[in-house]
């Protein structure tokens, strides 16, 4: 897909859900990016939608008037002092990778996370996701630790890289 073709943002609606579910369980059965590993359901995506709002979006891209990706900032925590921050979720459909729809997604969330006053945004990052490594450096985060050994897919053990971005 052309770089310059462009990509518009807006925030997800139900009738969405079938193509953000695509996009994303084609990943849960073939990557270690996320650690599910059965694809989710309908009532999943209703339930996901649901539980955001406009302090933690769930934003789509659109390239030509088809979703190329979908974005999310959610909860970090339920506890009442962690408020202020909150996980970022990318995800850009396998066959439009490398053409700007993911930073483009990252940096309406990291724009949308400074108008709703939240302070820090997360991102956990299996070790071997390099695109999303370079994805999350490129707009400014940083790796603040790792944890060893959190997640088994695939047949093997895997580490995450908790990332970070003060806004
Ligand atoms: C990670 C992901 C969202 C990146 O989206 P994308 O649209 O392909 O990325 P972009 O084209 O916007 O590239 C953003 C930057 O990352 C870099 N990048 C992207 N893929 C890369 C790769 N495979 N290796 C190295 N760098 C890469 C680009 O060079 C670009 O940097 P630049 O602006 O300096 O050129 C996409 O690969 C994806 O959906 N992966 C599966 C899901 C996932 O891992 N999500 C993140 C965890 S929530």
């Amino acid at each position: 897909m052309e770089k310059s073709t462009t990509v518009s943002l807006r925030d997800a609606t139900a009738a969405d859900l079938p193509r953000i579910a695509e996009i994303y369980n084609h990943f849960v059965r073939t990557s270690t990016c996320t650690f599910a590993t059965e694809p989710e359901g309908e009532g999943y995506w209703k339930s996901w939608l649901e539980a955001h709002s406009d302090v933690h979006p769930a934003i789509v891209a659109e390239r030509l008037g088809d979703v190329v990706g979908w974005g999310t900032l959610s909860k970090w925590n339920s506890r009442c002092a962690y408020r202020q921050t909150v996980e970022n979720s990318v995800y850009v459909r396998h066959d439009a990778h490398g053409s700007g729809v993911g930073r483009t997604i990252l940096d309406e969330l990291i724009r949308r996370a400074r108008a709703s006053g939240h302070r820090t945004i997360v991102a956990q990052i299996s070790d071997d996701q390099a695109a999303s490594k370079a994805l999350h450096k490129r707009v400014g985060f940083s790796e603040v630790g790792v944890l060893r050994n959190v997640g088994f897919k695939f047949g093997r053990w895997l580490d995450v890289g908790i990332w970070q971005l003060i806004v």
